[in-house]
């Protein structure tokens, strides 16, 4: 086995693809475009789920990335030897090229050449699917599995629960799928002990999804038009594999967090758990937080979607600040260590270090004024305890007042015994929401993209308001800085430094409106991103210069690099009216807009 840093194994992944043919891509924004069902990229085969499901990508059949992930769900197990909220995966895609033989035959080659992980063979366990009415089992990869040197003592066929990926009770692109595990030593737990077990024998590295199937709204599961491969490795995880080490928080990339957080507040790593937990929370979280608001498309805390889970991470990284004894100031300081420690890789991160060490402080500020009386308030409730449950209404006191997010009053009461009437508080929170009309939504959807023909006429008229706004505006510095579609409206954000005049707002409308009316064709045409730019197409940020891109043209109304999908015609859209103009953070204001 072959101790490689994070950045040597990086390199090594995209190498052995680009040897194999594949174009290396960028890791797309960790603020997924135009998809209402899930709040971040979790998974480098979200970005690609409109090539998954057969649209041709410009830069061919075989691609190969490192994207950046975020996965909020275990955020409560953060701090234990594995979790993390913030990740890399390491990932290569066949959009309808090889299949599971090359496929296998590389795995087993990039997990156990010397020139690449050197893994002892024998250490390697493997799963595949062991069949069921949607699919059969799956003999295919494990007879390549034998054919590469892996005994059949060590691969393991099971269910649809272990061997099939895709989004989970959604529709979108799935399959069978075969895991790579390595043995850690440890005794087996039981004689049926297996990688099905998670007592820590086997540890999962790699994951090769064989996506064949598209799971529909009915819940059937229809053949794709292609046949494809997406794979996914984790970095951090693979890594702590590779140097024997228990702990993803014990390799390379946390030293430098980990030695900043030592240093400010005086804690030392490993003393005792509490302590060692605490130091884990704060590295994990504000590493999250300087990818989240670090991303181009980056968000500000808030009360909804992405700018919740953000200002959940920081407040519960402030509590343990707290919990450590130490004062202010420290978690922006962190942060400039992982800004300097990944600007190589995401240079985005210095482009918008202003912005993410600004944001980080003032949210501490905010929280600070109220976290210390929102503590001895807690205190005080759980001292006059009736009963081991804390009332919706006063959860909703500690939010309300004290800044409390509910998921850290559940968390603060887990940790004295008691729990919390979580319903109460929903009923208490949408009670006020009433009452002030806020209209805040306060929900948290999970899934896969959507190309419902709304969504897709939605995306197609926001890049019509683009360009309208840059008419209308006469500013083409103004360029969007997010954008996030639901059936019912599109919602885009763009800098521009005051609120729009109604006479502006409705010769935008009218521009986009003229554009529908002239039944323009949407058309697609792919080059290269120089010559993009050259055309004078608007280009998002994530792209790199010599990579193929998809240029989407509607007449002269519209000229946008994007990866679809959109309506055919511009006439097909309807009537375009602007709901709402308003602030969105500093400098940016932000559109919701319908079709009707
Ligand atoms: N999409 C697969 C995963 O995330 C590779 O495990």
């Amino acid at each position: 086995m072959r101790k490689l840093t994070s950045s040597e194994l990086r390199s090594m992944w995209l190498e052995f693809y680009r040897e194999r043919g594949h174009a290396l891509i960028s890791s797309a924004s960790l603020i997924p475009e135009n998809d209402p069902t899930v709040l971040f990229t979790t998974a480098g085969m979200h970005p690609l789920v409109p090539y998954l499901l057969g649209q041709k990508h410009p830069q061919g059949t075989r691609l190969a990335d490192v994207q950046k992930c975020v996965r909020t769900g275990d955020i409560d197990e953060v701090g234990d030897d594995s979790h993390l909220t913030f990740f890399e995966m390491l990932g290569n895609w066949s959009l309808g090229d090889y299949f599971k033989k090359e496929m296998i035959a590389w795995s087993y080659e990039f997990l156990t050449s010397d020139k690449y992980l050197g893994i002892d063979p024998s250490k390697i366990s493997v799963t595949v699917f062991a069949g069921d009415e949607d699919c059969p089992r799956d003999e295919e990869s494990a007879g390549y599995w034998k054919a590469a040197g892996i005994p059949e003592e060590r691969i393991f066929f099971l269910p649809k629960s272990n061997n099939w990926w895709g989004p989970a009770g959604t529709t979108g692109p799935c399959g069978p799928d075969t895991e790579m595990f390595i043995d850690t030593g440890k005794p087996a737990c039981s004689p049926e002990c297996s990688p099905a077990c998670d007592c820590g024998k086997y540890l999962e590295i790699w994951n090769d999804v064989f996506m064949q199937y598209n799971k529909t709204a009915d819940g059937k599961y229809e053949p794709l038009k292609q046949k494809n491969v997406d794979t996914g490795m984790g970095l951090e995880r693979t890594v702590k594999t590779l140097w024997g080490v228990s702990s993803v928080y014990d390799i390379d990339l946390f030293k430098p967090i980990i030695g900043k957080i030592e240093e400010l507040t005086g804690a030392k790593y490993g003393s005792d758990e509490a302590t060692t937990r605490a130091i884990r929370v704060i590295a994990d979280h504000i590493r999250t937080a300087v990818m989240i608001i670090g991303d181009e498309k980056g968000v500000v805390c808030s009360n909804v979607d992405q700018g919740y889970i953000l200002r959940r991470l920081l407040r519960r990284a402030i509590r343990f600040v707290k919990q450590l004894g130490a004062g202010t100031g420290i978690l922006g300081k962190v942060a400039e260590v992982i800004i300097a420690e990944y600007e190589d890789v995401y240079p985005e991160l210095r482009r918008n270090a202003e912005r993410v060490i600004g944001e980080i402080n003032s949210e501490e500020q905010r929280f600070e004024k109220t976290i210390t009386s929102g503590m001895k308030r807690f205190e005080a409730i759980r001292e006059h305890m009736v009963g081991d449950t804390i009332a919706g209404n006063t959860a909703f006191k500690l939010y309300d007042t004290f800044g409390f997010p509910i998921e850290m009053t559940v968390e603060l009461a887990k940790e004295a015994g008691l729990k919390v009437d979580v319903e109460g508080f929903e009923k208490a929170f949408k009670e006020h929401q009433a009452k002030s009309q806020a209209g805040a939504e306060h929900k948290f959807k999970a899934g896969l993209a959507d190309n419902r023909e709304r969504t897709v006429k939605l995306h197609t008229a926001t890049h019509l308001l683009h360009a309208a706004l840059k008419k209308v505006l006469k500013d083409s510095n103004v360029s969007q800085k997010g954008s996030n579609i639901t059936e019912e409206r599109l919602r885009f954000d763009f800098n521009f430094p005051r609120p729009l005049t109604p006479e502006e707002i409705k010769a935008v409308e009218d521009e986009v409106n003229a554009a529908i009316a002239a039944h323009v064709p949407v058309v697609c045409k792919e080059m290269t991103l120089d010559e993009a730019k050259a055309i004078g197409a608007e280009a998002h940020f994530e792209n790199k210069y010599g990579e193929r891109v998809k240029v989407y043209i509607m007449g002269d109304y519209s000229t946008e690099v994007c990866g679809g999908p959109h309506a055919e015609n511009t006439g097909d859209l309807g009537h375009f009216r602007i709901l709402k103009e308003q602030s969105s953070s500093a400098g940016i204001r932000r559109i919701k807009a319908t079709i009707e």
